[in-house]
């Protein structure tokens, strides 16, 4: 285990994501937990993220107390870097210059972190380092930082001034992975097989005989999870998968195929469709669709949990960035915005014990692992949807022929992104990617001309968005080629539609959706 204190960096999570693509379990903590807590997950080594702060203010974060006693080996990152160096008596101060963005890197010397040559770097500081502290060396400078770079080699302490953890520094994967892998001697086995084997023998270990229940929604932290209790307990799973009606084409056919043909799970499909429309009749108020939709959904939830005899054991999608403290105030409130978000709850008043194996995975690597226990692509490297589906992208009153009209508008969007290599999930992750795009129905009627006739009909809303982490975003720059395609095809493929309009506002001041 590699562990990285969190000082309030917004790449924290980044850098344990990092240090698990190197195949080395990682945890984050926040900076003031007591040491115990550290070394109680018997961690190779140290990273100090970077934070806002500055070291000389008061009640800057500190280091935890003793880990310089313990002989880990230690990586500082931006603040954690002049973190090091004001504990061990070197001189920390303003730069007269803010370094942000790109920079040189020149490496001054052989070492065992930074290759030899010139680097490309990402860097945002205001501070940087004046004078090391006793026993340190330079490994590398900036034009902005003499001391970019430093090391106590012997005790294997290390501070660099960049952040080798985002895309912009390209030589920092190889950085990362000479700390964790040569510097801490962590073993590189923390793979799809197991993870599998572990969260199968946990899975197993907590249920025994018992019937296990888990609700599906296609979404891939609840499939993933499910597929994996079922390689764990077989048969002794039910999964059900509530229809609601506000699916995306293909949706509820993928679900089952994927599941009862592929995998061979007990899966149970209940036709709530009408039971939703019914309910949503003349609502169109968002938070009202959002609070409908979520009572109908427990529920039917709950009569299908008795009919099955109560099942003591609920299988949960949580994974490790929901349930993860953290003392970043940001992520804090991230992850408020996310709980209300979330449809299909538990219901209050139900005892399940809950089965939660994603609890320790990052949504990437709950993706390899689904595709590890054999489920389909589709549906493993899917966009995200919301809990309420198509109900918050059908502005207005939602009738079934209006969401058939959003279905084909969306399935014509997607499709032809795909298409065009430019909707791929396996690449969201690069810099400029569409992260999540979808079509959006208008309450809204305008007149057209078709043929010879005038037409008075609604308008289909395009939105397509790049992101790393979905708190911002900004809208794809799709080739207007294209975006031509797609409108002509939604016009005249889709009755009722006879305009479409492309969405060209950034997150903020827009949310994503548009509900
Ligand atoms: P917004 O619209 O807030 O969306 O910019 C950010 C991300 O969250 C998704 N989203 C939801 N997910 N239930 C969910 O499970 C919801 O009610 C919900 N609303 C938004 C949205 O698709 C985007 O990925």
């Amino acid at each position: 285990t590699i562990v990285v204190l969190d000082y309030g960096s917004q790449y924290t999570q980044l850098i344990a994501r990092r240090v698990r693509e190197l195949q080395v379990y990682s945890e984050y903590l926040p900076w003031d937990v007591p040491l115990e807590r550290i070394l109680a997950v018997r961690p190779k080594g140290v990273i100090l993220s970077g934070g806002p702060r500055s070291v000389y203010e008061p009640g800057a974060p500190t280091l935890p107390m003793g880990l310089l006693e313990t002989n880990l080996p230690i990586l500082g990152i931006c603040y954690g870097m002049q973190l090091l160096t004001h504990a061990l008596g070197g001189v920390v101060a303003q730069a007269l210059t803010r370094e942000y963005g790109h920079a040189t890197l020149q490496t001054l010397r052989e070492n065992p972190l930074i290759p030899v040559g010139e680097h490309s770097v990402w860097m945002s500081h205001g501070d940087r380092i004046e004078q090391l502290p006793t026993g340190f060396i330079a490994l590398a400078s900036s034009a902005g930082s003499p001391y970019a770079a430093m090391a106590h080699l012997e005790r294997r302490w290390f501070g660099v001034q960049f952040h080798p953890e985002v895309h912009h520094t390209p030589i920092g994967r190889e950085i990362l992975r000479r700390f964790v892998v040569e510097i801490c001697g962590a073993k590189q086995e923390w793979t799809p097989e197991s993870i599998i084997a572990e969260g199968v023998r946990r899975v197993r270990e907590q249920v025994g005989n018992a019937p296990v229940l888990s609700a599906v929604s296609g979404g891939v932290d609840s499939s993933v999870a499910t597929a994996l209790v079922h390689r764990a307990v077989g048969d002794q799973l039910t999964a059900v998968f509530v229809d609601t009606g506000m699916l995306r084409k293909g949706e509820r056919e993928q679900v089952e195929t994927a599941f009862r043909k592929n995998l061979g799970v007990r899966l149970i499909t209940v036709n709530a469709v009408e039971e939703f429309l019914d309910r949503l009749e003349g609502v169109t108020d968002p938070e009202g669709k959002r609070k409908i939709i979520g009572e109908t959904f427990i529920r039917i939830f709950e009569g299908q949990a008795r009919r099955l005899g109560n099942p003591p054991f609920l299988v949960q999608g949580t994974i490790y960035p929901d349930v993860v403290e953290s003392s970043a105030p940001d992520r804090q409130k991230a992850h408020k915005i996310k709980s209300h978000h979330n449809v299909g709850g538990l219901p209050e008043d139900m005892t399940f014990q809950l089965v939660e194996p994603l609890r320790y995975l990052f949504k990437d690597e709950v993706r390899l692992v689904g595709e590890a226990l054999g489920l389909p692509p589709e549906l493993v490297w899917r966009q995200p949807f919301p809990g309420p589906g198509l109900a918050v992208r059908c502005l207005g009153e939602i009738t079934w022929e209006r969401l058939e009209r959003l279905r084909e508008a969306d399935a014509i969007f997607t499709g032809e992104l795909t298409a065009a290599g430019l909707l791929n999930q396996r690449l969201m992750d690069e810099p400029g990617r569409i992260a999540q795009a979808f079509a959006v129905l208008l309450p809204v009627r305008s007149v057209g001309v078709m043929g010879d006739s005038r037409t008075y009909q609604e308008v289909v809303a395009l939105r397509a968005v790049t992101t790393e982490d979905f708190m911002t975003a900004d809208w794809a720059r799709i080739p207007h080629e294209l975006l031509s395609k797609i409108a002509s095809r939604i016009v005249n493929e889709v009755p009722g539609v006879n305009r479409v309009v492309y969405d060209l506002t950034s997150k903020p001041p827009a949310t994503i959706e548009w509900e």
